[in-house]
């Protein structure tokens, strides 16, 4: 069969913007954290610190920390975990950034990742939120100066309606149809417009 169960979590995640205040199971935020951990990086840095916050007052600060003047988010602080994945630099980064290789940002991408994926697995919305003010969430959360903040991941419940797992392997595990501009995903949240295949994938070389 032409099928991959991880492509179907792949198309079936969606950036959530509205969650559902109901907390989430332990055990799934022990699988969110744990695909973080098993995350590869360069020269097995593990650069990654994750600060999970689950105080409201906290979120609420947090929310905070995304001035008007950026883009306020104050969504997701209803959602009942943010996670704030900060980046510290290693011995062997240094050195790797001395040689002209910067990695640090793709280690943490691949983190972020991992960490959505997971929760859309398990019928949690995640979203990446990059446009934060990064230097009063160090302070808020007494984050050490040599870490940097990389994003923050709200996770939670969508509030709107999920499909139960086993169908959403029976509808989105294989390629055809190519998911369009607005099928719904997680939370019935529609898919943003992608480019298409020929845009971006090229054979052998870009000119024949
Ligand atoms: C590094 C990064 C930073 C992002 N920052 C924000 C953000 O600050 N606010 C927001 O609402 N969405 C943010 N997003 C989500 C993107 O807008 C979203 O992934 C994109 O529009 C595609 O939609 P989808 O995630 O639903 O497929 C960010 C995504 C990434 C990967």
């Amino acid at each position: 069969m032409e099928r991959s169960d991880v492509f179907a979590i792949i198309r079936y995640r969606r950036s959530v913007r509205e969650y559902d205040p109901r907390p989430i199971e332990d055990w799934k935020l022990d699988l969110i954290l744990e695909s973080a951990r098993l995350a590869p990086s360069s020269t097995n840095s593990q650069p990654w610190r994750i600060i999970v916050v689950k105080d409201a007052a906290l979120k609420t600060t947090l929310s905070d920390a995304t001035p008007a003047s950026i883009n306020r988010h104050p969504w997701f602080e209803k959602a009942p975990v943010i996670l704030v994945l900060c980046t510290v630099k290693s011995g062997t980064q240094k050195f790797a950034q001395f040689l002209g290789k910067n990695y640090q940002l793709v280690d943490m991408g691949i983190v972020g990742e991992h960490i959505v994926l997971t929760a859309a697995e398990l019928g949690l919305g995640t979203c990446w939120v990059g446009w934060v003010h990064k230097s009063h969430i160090k302070k808020v959360l007494s984050i050490p100066t040599n870490w940097e903040v990389a994003c923050i991941i709200p996770v939670g419940y969508p509030k709107g309606e999920s499909i139960p797992r086993e169908k959403v392997y029976e509808k989105f595990s294989t390629v055809a149809p190519r998911q369009l501009e607005g099928e719904a995903g997680i939370g019935n949240t529609p898919a943003n417009k992608r480019r298409s295949i020929d845009e971006i994938i090229f054979h052998e070389k870009v000119k024949k």
